[in-house]
């Protein structure tokens, strides 16, 4: 028998190699997916070229609505463009979803093809876009079930994602996937236009006492939620926030503790949408041995009703998230 590749840092592996790599390992795969796959890594990199440009190029640089009522920005629409035009040509590809589109486009019907939906964010973050901060892309793949309504084929349980992750335009441009088979970290090496694997099999670390919400909104929080932070504070736990959920999120994958969007007056539902970014980030999460939950339950339970959807987000490692959770429901 074939002996599984050993992925480690010392060694150059490329994406692609690694997508690669990990079709072999599936007999009957047809390699559409990985195709998928490597259309992604080629939007983060255009992404994040542009992104680069964003002060410097003036068409970059005026505001708008999205279908959220809320600010977007002329790279929301940008970074929409390129992912679509990466993908677009992909035969395998049924439904692309995204947070910019009022409802998801049907490429190809199961007869014609059409096996995968994804789903993505482009932009995440985007209000940030041109503080210096972090942004990012959000994106999860779902394959198509025979028994499944043809009407909407991505309206499945975040469970069944067969590969999830996001790019983060920060100080380095980083891309972490999982195809269920643990979470792996790519840094793009801007000298050779790749991305290159720096941590194989990242695992949160327990125990972290970093927690990452919007504090302002806290006395709209339930009292779950407020007695939580107090017993925070008092026992040491530090606070970082973003406002990006892409950075919030990696650096708690990182550095283990707690992010959270709970419900608010304002986004009584919690503001995160399920489909383009809590479940695609609980599913790093889980894979990454952490907890992904909405106070009421796992996210990657969670039956969609519709693309847009929003949902209460807490992401983080077992100990930080365990804790949380007990307080609410006490
Ligand atoms: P997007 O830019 O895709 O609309 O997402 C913004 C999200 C997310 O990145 C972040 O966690 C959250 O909004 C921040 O919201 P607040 O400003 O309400 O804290
Ligand atoms: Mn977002
Ligand atoms: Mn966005």
């Amino acid at each position: 028998m074939e002996r599984p590749p050993k992925y480690t840092a010392d060694n150059l592996t490329t994406i692609q190699s690694f997508i690669l790599q990990e079709a072999r390992r599936h007999p009957n795969a047809s390699g559409e997916f990985s195709w998928l796959l490597s259309a992604i890594a080629l939007a983060g990199k255009v992404i994040a070229a542009k992104i680069r440009r964003v002060h410097l190029d003036p068409v970059l640089d005026i505001g708008g609505d999205n279908v959220h009522g809320e600010q977007q920005k002329p790279m929301d629409l940008v970074a929409n463009e390129i992912i679509i035009r990466c993908l677009g040509d992909r035969t395998d590809l049924g439904l692309l979803g995204s947070e910019e589109e009022t409802e998801p486009v049907q490429l190809r019907s199961a007869e014609e093809g059409g096996k995968y939906s994804v789903l993505f964010d482009p932009l995440d973050g985007s209000a940030n876009l041109g503080l210096g901060v972090g942004v990012g892309t959000i994106f999860s793949i779902l394959r198509h079930e025979q028994a499944l309504d043809a009407e909407a084929p991505h309206l499945q349980i975040g469970r069944k994602q067969v590969a999830a992750g996001y790019i983060l335009y920060g100080p380095s441009t980083v891309l972490v996937l999982s195809t269920g088979r643990g979470v792996h970290m790519f840094s793009l090496d801007p000298a050779v236009g790749a991305f290159v694997l720096v941590r194989p099999d990242l695992m949160i670390p327990s125990g972290g006492k970093t927690y990452s919400l919007n504090e302002a909104n806290a006395d709209s929080f339930g009292p779950g939620w407020r007695d939580w932070l107090s017993g925070c504070r008092r026992t040491g736990w530090r606070s970082r926030y973003i406002g990006s959920m892409v950075a919030d999120v990696h650096r708690t994958l990182l550095e283990g503790g707690v992010f959270a969007y709970p419900p608010t007056a304002r986004h009584t539902e919690g503001k995160l949408r399920l489909m383009y970014e809590a479940n695609p980030m609980a599913f790093l999460i889980e894979q990454a041995g952490g907890r992904g939950d909405t106070g009421e339950g796992p996210i990657l339970d969670i039956k969609p009703t519709h693309v847009h959807q929003r949902v209460p987000v807490i992401l983080g490692d077992q100990v930080g998230v365990d804790q949380l959770l007990k307080t609410l429901r006490r």
